[in-house]
């Protein structure tokens, strides 16, 4: 695997697109110590100051190792249930999932936003980038928006980037190829059972604001084997949402 270390860049996702679309394999890795122009999900910017967190994307090709694309829609989950898992063992502090891939971390008595996941195709289709940006040193007076959270302002007794960084990319690579190994199979239990436990959004009362300006609410009882979120509307009807911001109401 080629890890690559870079001062500062635009985006890392992108420059790995761009890697991507020039043959590199899969596996590589490019971390920045500062970013840009970050992205993140639905076309929004991803802001930090310089080395104040972790903003790393790696290259996946899971139709060289075995995954149809059929499968593909798990990536988003399972890159977060990675980052999720290796953050709260090498942080020391609980982090958790809000659906899909947001990182979750409590500052006082609120549940903050520490870090997200973007996934994007490149290559033609025929890669995956799999960029994760995480909130580390960050102090109150340094967080891009007030709901945002850090490491640091979580308590944890571990900040050290280099550390987070390791644990991060080595429980990636192991989940990643656990996956591959059964196919990509989405009724295999293993990855959907670690999204589970660790999702916080399971379980709660949710608003969810669908690209478009439509919203949703009900109970999340349920990730599909599409990756998707499902609802119980208060009719009792079921609904699966595959993209959108989820807000815990209770
Ligand atoms: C989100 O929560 O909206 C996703 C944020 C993803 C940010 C990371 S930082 C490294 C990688 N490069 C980018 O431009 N974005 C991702």
């Amino acid at each position: 695997n080629s890890v690559d270390v870079v001062v500062e860049t635009g985006s890392t996702n992108s420059d790995l697109a761009d890697l991507a679309t020039k043959g590199v394999p899969q596996g590589a890795v490019l971390i920045a110590e500062e970013q840009t122009h970050g992205k993140g999900r639905l076309d929004r910017t991803w802001s930090a100051p310089a080395r104040s967190g972790i903003f790393v994307s790696a290259l996946l090709r899971p139709s060289d190792a075995g995954v149809p694309r059929d499968n593909w829609s798990w990536i988003p989950l399972l890159v977060g249930v990675a980052a999720s898992t290796a953050l709260s063992r090498a942080a020391e502090t609980p982090v958790r999932l809000k659906w899909p891939n947001d990182l979750l971390v409590t500052v006082g008595e609120e549940e903050r936003k520490l870090g997200g996941i973007l996934t994007e195709l490149a290559d033609n289709g025929r890669a995956v980038i799999a960029g994760v940006g995480v909130n580390v040193s960050l102090r109150e007076n340094e967080l891009p928006v007030p709901t945002a959270g850090s490491l640091a302002l979580a308590g944890a007794p571990v900040t050290d980037r280099e550390i987070l960084l390791r644990e991060l990319l080595r429980t990636l690579s192991e989940l990643y190829e656990e996956w591959c190994a059964d196919g990509g199979d989405p009724t295999a239990t293993r990855l959907r059972e670690a999204y589970l436990s660790q999702c916080a959004t399971i379980g709660k009362h949710v608003r969810v604001l669908l690209p478009g300006d439509t919203q949703v609410v009900g109970e999340a009882v349920d990730v599909d084997d599409l990756g998707r979120l499902v609802l119980r509307e208060p009719s009792g009807a079921e609904h699966a949402v595959s993209a959108g911001d989820v807000i815990h109401v209770r």
